[in-house]
């Protein structure tokens, strides 16, 4: 069957069987190899990518679902959220093996996007399904803490140098009507 999608932002298509899992199509056929094979039975996370925005377990996705969609992986995830995870994870040096981190970002990510200033019950909660043998989950806690408040500064900066844009349009609008 051949199956197109959104990936990372452009437009692709493969041959694969219908009950292929996405997993393979973007590892095998597309040669994306950050996201990574774990449990094969939607239990450790270690695949996670996003589909139409949500996260979503590559290893039991078919891929005749993602037909016409939009496929996330952590090669292309962005956005501030995911600058802000990226940023914290390598202050804090979060990963240990590795292994398991991708899908360990891509649920952060979607954590932050979700709720910009969780809690640390939000962040268990959040992470729950994503599984760490190297059991960086306080690093991990840690880093998305240290993400909240990056994004949060860094929408602050935005908003301030928005209204700093607006005030001088409208200076320099008053000023011509003044000239006029
Ligand atoms: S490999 Fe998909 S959840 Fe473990
Ligand atoms: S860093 Fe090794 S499995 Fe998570």
């Amino acid at each position: 069957m051949k199956i197109s999608f959104t990936l990372n932002g452009n437009a692709v298509s493969v041959n694969a069987e219908p009950d292929a899992p996405l997993l393979w199509v973007l590892r095998d056929e597309l040669r994306l190899t950050g996201t990574k094979f774990g449990c094969g039975i939607a239990q450790c996370g270690a695949c996670t990518v996003f589909v139409n925005g949500s996260t979503r377990r590559s290893c039991v996705t078919p891929a005749s679902s993602i037909n016409g969609g939009s496929v996330t992986t952590i090669e292309g995830v962005n956005g501030p959220e995911a600058e802000a995870i990226q940023a914290a994870w390598e202050k804090i040096d979060v990963p240990q093996c590795g292994y398991c981190q991708s899908g360990q970002v891509m649920s952060a990510v979607a954590l932050l996007k979700a709720k910009p200033n969780p809690t640390d019950e939000d962040i268990d909660n959040g992470m729950a399904g994503n599984i760490c043998r190297c059991a960086s989950y306080v690093r991990i806690r840690q880093a998305i803490h240290d993400a909240a408040d990056l994004a949060s500064n860094r929408r602050e900066i935005a908003a301030d140098s928005n209204v700093s844009e607006a005030t001088n349009v409208g200076l320099a609008t008053a000023s011509e009507g003044a000239s006029a």
